[in-house]
């Protein structure tokens, strides 16, 4: 969770979609099982289909009810402690911490008294996606790789000596420099991983790095500025939040919440920036005071150069960012990539707030391995779809493509430039679903089935806002659910799928009324990080707000934590659990799958998201144990005693 943020609505699209409600026999058929009984008392509607049955809907996906569970660990319970849990046998130790170098830089004052200059070449804050890259390139080395990490934003309030008064430019740097991704050498030594220090491959991307604009809305003149007159390069990338990589080795980092480092003082916001979020004071980072591009009301195109998906070279420290314009432009969660039948990049992608929309990008070229001057241009050309979720378990990708479904200049594009910069605004005019805040998005690994969290939406159904419908079939949606999609004739670029409720998270403590959070295994709520390992196993990683952690409605589900799924049996199982006040997001593993990298984000976080630094610090010392010291938010290595495959 982040000040900005991803639950303040700003869809108020007169967006078309159907209001369509789950039926008895949807629930109770299709392999939803026990969970049919929750949903009792819903409206009329067709059977669900879901991925796997044919176009008539009527076979379930075949299951082997003697295969053996992939879960071969021993569940953890719930926890409140201030520390890392992992099963018994599973020993997590801590790798990388915001203000650790990324290679021969100052070591982390565990003052926070360091400056911009200190920061920006260590770690930044608030660790979220991550992913795992072999050294050498192209190898499956797990002794040797690297690892790019997003910082998604900043406690200002732990980030300072001080906290925020007096609030100063040498401040706004600093915060700055905490922003971005970091990219680390790790190597495995008598076992053990370690960063590699120095490394010639180690660097910081921050929210001040030059990164050049790319795809069909690169130079368009929402895009430029006074700064800019080209609209090619913007400095920096903010509120990187999950990830994807690519098959020729690349990261993606994607900016989720940048609305809110903007401010718009003294001029009502234009209707093109309110539905994106951006509002008259922000969300607090106060970066305007000091950094005048992001006073919105002066540079009304600036907050136009965020909101992107960022390709990263980690091979190459040399190689310029590039924000892929062909993507879109929204609070992107993720990006996930996959390859169609025909070898054409397929790209999964959220965008975290209430009631908005599910996409996926499809190349227009195909990917074609060793050709890596082709593979750097399958990002700029192709065609974004959004994903409309029918009744009865069918679902339609619309395409958002200028001069197609009423994308035109009567309603305001005036081209494909203006539909990709405001996509949101092009998705409701084609009629999209809008969902319940959509998070990670997983292929799975052997079938092609996606899945797709969808955290929470605690205003589905509130009186003015959306009801419910069969994708998000919950009103007031506190504990979130996994929905599933499987692409027409296993095709990631078909252009309709099938798709079903996966699974309603909840907590079991109370009672029926509250949906159960599994068919069987371990409850928790608001599913945010998504990830298939090797084998198949879908790990979820849990981003319950700390103002509810715990208490209310999640009494007695204890810190957030990972859960590992088994998809053809729905087991559940609790792996990790996290320090207080903590969220959980980011995993990768090594090859070998016998290490897990996961991300521990904001341990200690109060309520209001920014600490208090006159107050006693802190509600979690996590990972220093230091009395009045400052959590850090860190990377930590998950490996087994014996060094077997994890979850094995
Ligand atoms: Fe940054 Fe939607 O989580
Ligand atoms: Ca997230
Ligand atoms: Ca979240």
């Amino acid at each position: 969770m982040k000040p900005g943020a991803d639950d303040l609505p700003c869809n108020i699209s007169g967006n078309p979609m159907l209001p369509v409600e789950p039926s008895r026999r949807q629930v109770l058929g299709g392999g939803l099982g026990a969970l049919g009984f929750l949903l009792l008392g819903c409206g009329g509607g067709e059977p669900l289909n879901p991925p796997g049955t044919n176009a008539d809907g009527d076979r379930p996906p075949p299951k082997d009810p003697m295969a053996a569970s992939l879960l071969g660990f021993t569940a953890i319970a719930p926890s409140d402690a201030d520390a890392v849990r992992v099963p018994p046998g599973y020993r997590a130790t801590v790798l990388f911490a915001w203000g650790d170098p990324v290679s021969d830089g100052p070591a982390f004052q565990p003052d926070a008294s360091q400056g911009a200059a200190e920061q920006q070449v260590q770690a930044g804050m608030h660790h979220d996606g991550i992913h795992y890259f072999p050294l050498p390139a192209g190898s499956s080395s797990s002794d040797r790789g690297l690892l790019a990490i997003n910082h998604e934003y900043t406690d200002e309030g732990l980030l300072h000596p001080g906290g925020m008064e007096p609030w100063t430019a040498d401040k706004v740097a600093k915060s700055q420099a905490a922003h971005g991704v970091s990219i680390i050498e790790v190597e495995r030594v008598q076992g053990r991983y370690r960063v590699v220090r120095p490394s010639r491959y180690a660097r910081r991307i921050t929210a001040r790095t030059p990164i050049r604009l790319s795809g069909p809305a690169a130079g368009d003149v929402l895009l430029r500025t006074a700064a800019d007159p080209t609209g090619r390069e913007v400095l920096g990338t903010i509120n990187n939040c999950a990830m994807g990589h690519t098959p020729w080795g690349t990261y993606l980092s994607c900016e989720e919440n940048f609305n809110g480092y903007f401010s718009h003082p003294g001029m009502p916001v234009p209707p093109e920036l309110r539905r994106y979020g951006i509002s008259a004071s922000g969300a607090g980072y106060r970066w305007a005071e000091h950094d005048e591009r992001f006073d919105a009301t002066r540079h009304p195109h600036e907050p136009n150069r965020f909101g992107w998906v960022v390709e990263i070279d980690p091979y190459d420290p040399s190689a310029q960012p590039v924000k892929r314009t062909a993507l879109g432009r929204f609070k992107h969660e993720g990006a996930t990539v996959t390859l169609a039948a025909d070898g054409r990049v397929v790209v999964y992608m959220g965008d975290d707030e209430r009631f908005e929309y599910i996409y996926k990008y499809v190349s227009r070229d195909r990917y074609v391995p060793g050709d890596r001057e082709r593979a750097l241009r399958l990002l700029d050309e192709g065609t974004l779809y959004v994903a409309r979720f029918d009744e009865g378990g069918r679902g339609t990708w619309l395409p958002l493509v200028h001069g197609q479904g009423g994308l035109d200049a009567a309603a305001g594009f005036a081209s494909q430039a203006q539909v990709l910069i405001w996509t949101r605004q092009a998705a409701d005019r084609v009629g999209a679903t809008k969902m319940d805040r959509p998070e990670w998005i997983a292929v799975h690994p052997k079938s092609g089935e996606v899945f797709c969290s969808l955290t929470n939406n605690n205003q589905r159904g509130e009186m003015g806002y959306p009801g419910t419908d069969a994708a998000n079939p919950r009103a007031r949606n506190l504990f979130g659910h996994i929905l599933r999609w499987r692409e027409a004739g296993d095709d990631a670029a078909a252009l309709t799928f099938t798709w079903d409720v996966f699974l309603l998270a909840g907590n079991p403590q109370l009672g029926e009324e509250n949906l159960r959070g599994n068919l069987q295994g371990d409850a928790f709520g608001s599913p945010d990080g998504l990830w298939f390992d090797a084998r198949g196993v879908l790990w979820v990683q849990t981003d319950v707000s700390p103002s509810v952690l715990n208490q209310g409605p999640y009494a007695g589900m204890g810190n957030n934590q990972m859960l590992a799924v088994d998809p053809q049996t729905r087991q559940v199982r609790r792996f990790l659990t996290g320090p207080v006040g903590c969220e959980v997001t980011g995993v990768t593993a090594t090859p070998d799958g016998r290490a897990l990298f996961v991300n521990i984000q904001h341990p200690g976080e109060p309520p209001g998201e920014r600490s208090d630094p006159a107050a006693p610090l802190k509600v979690s010392r996590w990972p220093d144990g230091v009395e009045g010291g400052r959590p850090r938010s860190a990377t930590i290595v998950i490996q087994h005693e014996d060094g077997r495959v994890i979850g094995t």
